[in-house]
This record gives structure tokens, C-alpha cells and sequence, in this order.
């Protein structure tokens, strides 16, 4: 860990790719097995990255922005485009520009800068500095002690937005409540029935925002600056300051759903009409601007469209085992239903977040598809108590170091080299429709574009980018004899402060002939990136079941597993595992029982769980207490090191990872120190399961990259008392056999 914490492997472009020399022609690429892909992380902050108060400039003819590696004839003042080879004259601005006086975007070591596109007040139609909103859609289906949870999570929230911030607030069980803010006096409620399918027409005219009551939005820019013109923004969304007592006053007296529940049955839960009025509400009040919906969730929709199971609770939820059988009633039509959720939600430029909380399934898997392609954040948690909820919660609002710096309205488009071809992105975007020549014919996640759009997205978000090479020959068109390729990123996105910016990234990258040159192919691979691409590639091709887990699980997974960044990521595959004893440093132990001993301490991270795991010998002393006898100083800081260590991860991780503390042998085996309130009896038994169910990515990867070889059963690992760490296949083993199979041809 030490190690890791020092090195960044991605640098100032936050880009890092499977290959680093590519092959030049089809035929040689097909041959390597692994893809052509790189991943990026756009708007990653990095201190040396360069922010300039112009705009860039661009190609004439491709309208690429200029960078560091195009040529510049100083006496001419002429650029070359890297990407198109056209001449582009400097503008007169530029006139002062020579070999000692370059523009930040040209020198050498800036290849990714960041410019601010400033609001000209001359300008109406520029982009003026907007507020974020937030809409917060709340179930009430659930018991009151999870209620009293999630209500004082959001009146912390509200608390620690910005002043600005525009709020709204929808509340759900059997019906949809939108609350009337702007209405002080009195609550003013509007209720939808939660029972039947709503047209967006329908959600205005209800809320008295249908075209007779609401005044045309094209000019709404220019009234964001002076207050808003628009109704609705005054009745329903009103600044984070002004409606904050209004809404704890709200949310004091808002009770659980008193719609009588039948003996064994669910709740009637309409998750899916509150969601679509929250949408129409921000369609008809800001389209366009950076606004979330926070949806809180306690169980699964019931009710209306978006029903995932029946309220009769002798039909269980639907499994992975129902979804191959097509055993699944709901599943189709619910995903239809959030598909076209995504659809509007993505065109009005607005992010769904979805925190859930639940012992049973609440319906991921079917709203997977909505968080998704908004870049909507996403957390499971079995309690609105628990700190996986409560901390990643409180760090989507809040302001400093731990916060996420969540950007909204992002767009993503990609410039490249002559016969470099895109196929896709995976990643939490969705497809422009932008069609260009450099558009691949086959299509791969979010593809058949040049641009995608992201309504949300953080610092950490991080997309997979899908190339292919299309050039059969060697012949002589123009750039051919260039031994280099070039990649360009260009991002712009509203930042926290309603600051519009625009991150230009571009890479180059060498050419090689692998019939010649397989060594320098070789020399180029990143196995640690190409094991997590194709781990994305894999879960998004096949409907596959993670060893145990639910459909809901399983969507999470991916989610997470797609946006992470590659460290993070290979973390999912692989859990981490480093040993802590007294003669050494900390440092890297195999997945392997073997790396068990009585005198150490051992810190597993596999991404959602981190624990700590006492020898024997290690909680006998702390038992009796040596760490608090001066004399034995050396053992307290062992025993302090790992809590400092997963304390680090914890910090910097969202979702916020479960911590659990326990001792070999030990019959109550878990505390978790960041929980004190839950009780888990089968602790033990459960995160075995869960620290074999991820590993199971990287076997089920090798047993298809390599049908022959065979690999010990994971029921075998989770029995045994110790076997806990048990894995058959060691991150390196799995590494260098994808190294092998990516360079054989
Ligand atoms: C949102 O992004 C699009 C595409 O980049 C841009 O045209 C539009 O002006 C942006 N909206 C705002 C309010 O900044
Ligand atoms: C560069 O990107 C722009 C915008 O997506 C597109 O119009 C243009 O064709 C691209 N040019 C090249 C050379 O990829
Ligand atoms: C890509 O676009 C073509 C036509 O432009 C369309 O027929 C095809 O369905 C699209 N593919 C995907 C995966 O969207
Ligand atoms: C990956 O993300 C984590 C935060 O989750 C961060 O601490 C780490 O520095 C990132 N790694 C890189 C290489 O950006
Ligand atoms: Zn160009």
C-alpha cells in the first residue's frame, strides 16, 4: 500500500491504456487478443494541470483544440493539426507568440489543460453561473426507526448545501406527495395515485405547470441571473437558505405511510410515478441546467409502472436463476420503464441517484439503467443507520476535502488519428448519436458516436473507451509515415460552482508493425488495465451470476466496477490482502490461508468491504491489554497500523466500505467499528461468501480466457473456519496468464 500510495500511473491525462504501442493494421490487431482500449478519468484533478481564462482553439477543418504536439511555424504563425495535417493561421491575439513565449496548451509538458469558458455579460445566450438543484424523492414505506434514519440524513444534507442550492422535495408510499415550498404559510401537498402510468403533460397540468400557467423557458438563462422568471422554480425549488426550516418542519411531521398493509403482504410502494414526477417537474422548471434526484429507497416498487414483484409476499423477488429461466414477470417491462425514464432524464440533462437501503432486493437491477446513463451515483446499504449509507451520503454534500465535487452537464467527445476507429464506452454516459468517420461499424457499451452525454459526474468517474484499427494496408496516404498516433479528450462540464470548464486531454501513442516488433507490442502492455477492461467487457456482454449474490447485487457491482478507476477497480477483481507483524515493514500477502499466522495481523480490502483480522497470538495480548503497558509501545503501534491504514481507505472511497474487525478463532468474530448499532450473527459466513464472490470475476475471466484449466470449488473455501482468504487464483498468476494469452499469435 505504501507502494501504491506514491505512484500514479496515470499521470497528469488520468488516461491509461491496454496497449501502449498499437498495432498498425486490423489484422495485427485482431491478433492481440486483449482490445485496443483506454481509460480515462476526464476531469480528474491533478495540481499541475494548467487553467486558462480563453478558449481554445481549434482545426479548421477536424476542430480538434489545439495542443502540445502540433507544430507551429513561428515565423509563418501557422499550426499544424496532429490529427488532420491542416495549416490553421494563428488568430491576431496570438501574434506574440515564439519558441520562447508559447501559450500554456503548447508546452510539452501540459498535454491535458483545463480552460474556464467565462459567462460574457454582453452575451445573453453564454452560459451564466447556475445554481445546483437538488430534488430529494423519499419513500416512506418503512419502519419508523429507518424513517427517523433517513429524515435526519437529509436534514443533514440540506444543512450542508450550498446557499444557492435550489431543493425540491417529493415524498412516496401508496401515492406520490410533491410539496409546495415556496408555500410557507401552510404545507401545500399535490398527490399523484401511485397506481397508473403518467404522461409528462399530465404531471404538469396536475402541478399547475401545464403551458397556460408556465411562461416560455427560452429565456430562462438570462432570468437565473435576476431571479427566476419561471413559476415553478418559485412554488416548488427554492434555494437551500430560504426553504431549509420549511423543510425540517416538513420532514418533522412526515409520517411512515399509513396506507393499511394487508397480513403477508408488501407495502404498495410506487417508486416509479414518484420518479417520473420528480423528472417532469425539473423537465418543465430547469431543462438543461445541473439538477439530481435523490431518491431514497426502502423496498421495492409495488406499484404503477416500475413494479419490480407482486405486494403478495409468498412470490419472492426475482433471482438470476428467474432471469435466465425468463421467469421474471415484472423484469421486462419494469427496465422498459426506466429505460425510458433514462431517456428523459438525459435529454432534459438531469442525474438520477439512487441510495437504497433494504434487507431484500429494491430494484437495481431494473434501475440500473436510469442511474447509469445520467451518471447518477449509486449506494446499497442494509440500513439508513448503517455508516455505509450515512458517510457516503453526507460526502455527496459536503463542502472540503472529502467532498465529491460533484459536475454536472458533461459532455464527452473524442478526436483521433486517421484509421483509429470507436467502438464504445462503457462507463456511466450515454451515447450522443454523433456519427464521424471515426465511428467503428461493431459497437460496444454507449457506441456509434464521437460525443456522449454525462448530467452527472465527479471527480473519480472514470469511462473505458473502445478502439479499433481499420487500416488494411500500409498504404501511402498522408500521416502514414508518422510513427505516432494521437488520442484527444474534450470535456466540458459545469463544475460546484456553476463554473462551465472545458478539460482538454491529448495522448499520443507509437505505431508498431508487430511482425516486426512483438517485443516492443509486449513491452507496451498494461496487464493491470487490460485484466479490468476485460472485466467490463465480460459483464457487459453476458447476463452472468456472481457466485451468490442477487440481481440487485450484481448491478451494483457493475456499476461500480464500471466507473472506478483501474487501481479501485482491480481491487473488485482482486481483493487486496497485506500483512502487518513485528519484524517488518507492512507489506503485500497472497491470497492464500497460508498468509494466516497467529502473529500477524492481516488488512483485506476487496472494495465494499474492508477487515481486519487479528492472529491468534496478536488478540490474546490485545486481550489482555499489553498495548496500554509502556513497555510493549511496539505492539500498540501494530495493532494501531492497519486502523490507520483502513481508516486512509475509507477517507477516499464512495461508497463508503463496511469496516469489520475480527480475531482468528474468535466465536464472536465481528465488530464493526464503524457500526455499532447493527448486529450480524453470521458475520463470518457472510463475508466469506462475499470475499470468494468477487475473486470469482477474475476465475470466471480465466476459465473462459482458458477452458482447460481447472480451479477448486468455491463452496470447498467458504467451509472451513480459516479458509476465509482462501483464493485459487493469485492476482499475479491471473495477470501473467492474460499477459500470455494477450501476446500469443
Ligand atoms: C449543457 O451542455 C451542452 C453541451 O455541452 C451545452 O450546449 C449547454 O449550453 C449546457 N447547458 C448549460 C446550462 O450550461
Ligand atoms: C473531431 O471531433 C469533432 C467533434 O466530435 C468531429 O466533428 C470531427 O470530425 C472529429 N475529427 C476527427 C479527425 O476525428
Ligand atoms: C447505430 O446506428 C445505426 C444507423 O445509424 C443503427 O441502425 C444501429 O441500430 C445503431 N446501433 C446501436 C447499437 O445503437
Ligand atoms: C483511484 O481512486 C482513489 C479514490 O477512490 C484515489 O485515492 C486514487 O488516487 C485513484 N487512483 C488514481 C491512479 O487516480
Ligand atoms: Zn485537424
Amino acid at each position: 500500500m505504501s507502494e501504491m500510495a506514491n505512484t500514479d500511473p496515470e499521470g497528469i491525462d488520468a488516461v491509461r491504456m491496454t496497449w501502449n504501442v498499437w498495432p498498425r493494421t486490423k489484422v495485427e490487431a485482431s491478433k492481440c487478443v486483449i482490445p485496443l482500449a483506454a481509460t480515462i478519468a476526464p476531469i480528474r484533478p491533478h495540481p499541475d494541470i494548467p487553467t486558462l481564462p480563453y478558449a481554445p482553439l481549434r482545426c479548421r477543418t477536424c476542430s480538434a483544440a489545439l495542443n502540445a504536439f502540433a507544430r507551429v511555424d513561428f515565423v509563418a504563425k501557422i499550426w499544424i493539426c496532429p490529427f488532420c495535417y491542416q495549416r490553421n493561421h494563428f488568430p491576431p491575439h496570438y501574434a506574440m507568440i515564439s519558441e520562447t513565449n508559447l501559450p500554456c496548451e503548447l508546452y510539452p509538458q501540459y498535454t491535458t489543460v483545463q480552460y474556464t469558458l467565462q459567462p460574457d455579460p454582453n452575451n445573453p445566450s453564454s452560459a451564466p453561473q447556475l445554481p445546483p438543484v437538488f430534488v430529494f424523492v423519499l419513500d416512506t414505506c418503512m419502519i419508523e426507526e429507518e424513517l427517523e434514519f433517513v429524515k435526519s440524513a437529509m436534514k443533514q444534507a440540506i444543512g450542508l448545501l450550498p446557499e444557492n442550492a435550489l431543493v425540491g422535495f417529493v415524498s412516496f408510499g401508496t401515492q406520490a406527495h410533491v410539496h409546495e415550498l415556496g408555500f410557507s404559510d401552510m404545507s401545500k401537498v399535490y398527490v399523484f395515485r401511485g397506481n397508473k402510468e403518467i404522461t409528462k403533460e399530465q404531471v404538469l397540468e396536475q402541478l399547475g405547470l401545464g403551458a397556460a400557467g408556465r411562461r416560455p423557458t427560452a429565456g430562462y438563462p438570462k432570468g437565473l441571473q435576476n431571479g427566476f422568471t419561471n413559476t415553478g422554480v418559485n412554488r416548488f425549488l427554492l434555494p437551500a437558505s430560504d426553504c431549509e426550516f420549511t423543510l425540517n418542519s416538513l420532514l418533522d411531521e412526515l409520517q411512515t405511510d399509513q396506507w393499511p398493509v394487508q397480513a403477508g403482504h408488501r407495502a404498495s410502494r410506487c417508486t416509479g410515478v414518484a420518479l417520473s414526477v420528480a423528472a417532469g417537474l425539473l423537465g418543465a422548471c430547469l431543462p438543461g441546467t445541473g439538477a439530481r434526484i435523490v431518491a431514497l429507497v426502502g423496498g421495492p416498487c409495488t406499484e404503477g409502472p416500475g413494479t419490480i414483484v407482486s405486494k403478495d409476499m409468498s412470490e419472492p423477488v426475482r433471482s438470476h436463476k428467474d432471469l435466465d429461466k425468463d421467469a421474471a414477470p415484472y423484469f421486462k417491462k419494469a427496465v422498459k420503464f426506466y429505460d425510458s425514464l433514462a431517456k428523459q432524464l438525459v435529454s432534459q440533462g438531469h442525474v438520477l441517484d439512487l441510495f437504497a437501503s433494504a434487507l431484500d432486493q429494491v430494484g437495481v437491477a431494473e434501475m440500473k439503467v436510469a442511474v447509469e446513463r445520467t451518471g447518477g451515483l449509486v449506494v446499497l446499504a442494509e440500513s439508513f443507520g448503517h455508516s455505509v449509507f450515512k458517510d457516503s451520503f453526507k460526502r455527496v454534500f459536503k463542502d472540503g476535502e472529502q467532498t465529491l465535487g460533484l459536475c454536472f452537464n458533461g459532455t464527452l467527445e473524442i478526436n483521433c488519428s486517421k484509421d483509429i476507429k470507436i467502438q464504445g464506452v462503457i462507463g456511466p454516459c450515454t451515447s450522443l448519436e454523433k456519427k464521424g468517420p471515426n465511428v467503428a461499424d461493431t459497437v460496444i457499451g454507449e457506441g456509434n458516436t464521437t460525443a456522449w452525454k454525462m448530467c452527472g459526474l465527479d471527480k473519480s468517474t472514470c469511462f473505458t473507451v473502445l478502439f479499433d484499427v481499420s487500416s488494411t494496408d500500409k498504404s501511402n496516404a498522408p500521416g502514414v509515415a508518422n510513427p505516432q498516433l494521437y488520442l484527444q479528450f474534450l470535456t466540458s462540464y459545469q463544475d460546484p460552482e456553476g463554473k462551465t470548464m472545458l478539460r482538454v486531454t491529448t495522448v499520443t501513442r507509437q505505431w508498431v508493425d508487430n511482425a516486426v516488433s512483438s517485443e516492443e507490442l509486449i513491452q507496451g502492455f498494461d496487464q493491470e488495465t487490460a485484466a479490468v477492461v476485460m472485466a467490463r467487457i465480460t459483464s457487459l456482454k453476458m447476463e452472468m451470476e456472481v457466485f451468490n449474490n442477487s440481481p440487485d447485487e450484481t448491478a451494483y457491482f457493475r456499476m461500480l466496477l464500471n466507473r472506478e478507476n483501474i487501481t479501485n477497480a482491480a481491487v473488485m477483481i482482486q481483493p487486496s490482502l497485506i500483512s502487518y507483524s513485528f519484524n517488518s515493514l507492512p507489506q503485500p500477502a497472497l491470497l492464500d490461508v497460508a498468509s494466516i499466522s497467529a502473529d500477524r495481523i492481516l488488512l483485506l480490502d476487496s472494495y465494499f468491504s474492508i477487515v481486519i483480522f487479528h492472529g491468534m497470538t496478536i488478540a490474546q495480548w490485545r486481550n489482555m491489554g499489553y498495548q496500554n503497558q509502556p513497555e510493549h509501545q511496539a505492539f500498540a503501534q501494530l495493532l494501531q497500523a492497519p486502523q490507520d491504514d483502513a481508516q486512509m481507505i475509507i477517507r477516499e472511497r464512495f461508497p463508503v466500505p463496511r469496516l469489520v474487525v475480527c480475531d482468528q478463532h474468535g466465536s464472536q468474530v465481528g465488530s464493526e467499528l464503524n457500526n455499532a448499532e447493527s448486529h450480524e450473527p453470521n458475520l463470518q459466513e457472510k463475508w466469506g461468501v462475499m470475499i470468494v464472490a468477487f475473486p470469482f470475476y477474475a476465475r470466471f475471466l480465466l476459465a473462459k480466457l482458458n477452458p482447460s484449466a481447472t480451479y477448486n470449488n468455491a463452496n470447498e473455501m467458504a467451509a472451513g473456519s480459516d479458509v476465509i482468504f482462501t483464493d485459487d487464483v493469485s492476482l499475479q498468476v491471473f495477470f501473467e496468464h492474460l499477459q500470455r494469452l494477450a501476446v500469443q499469435s
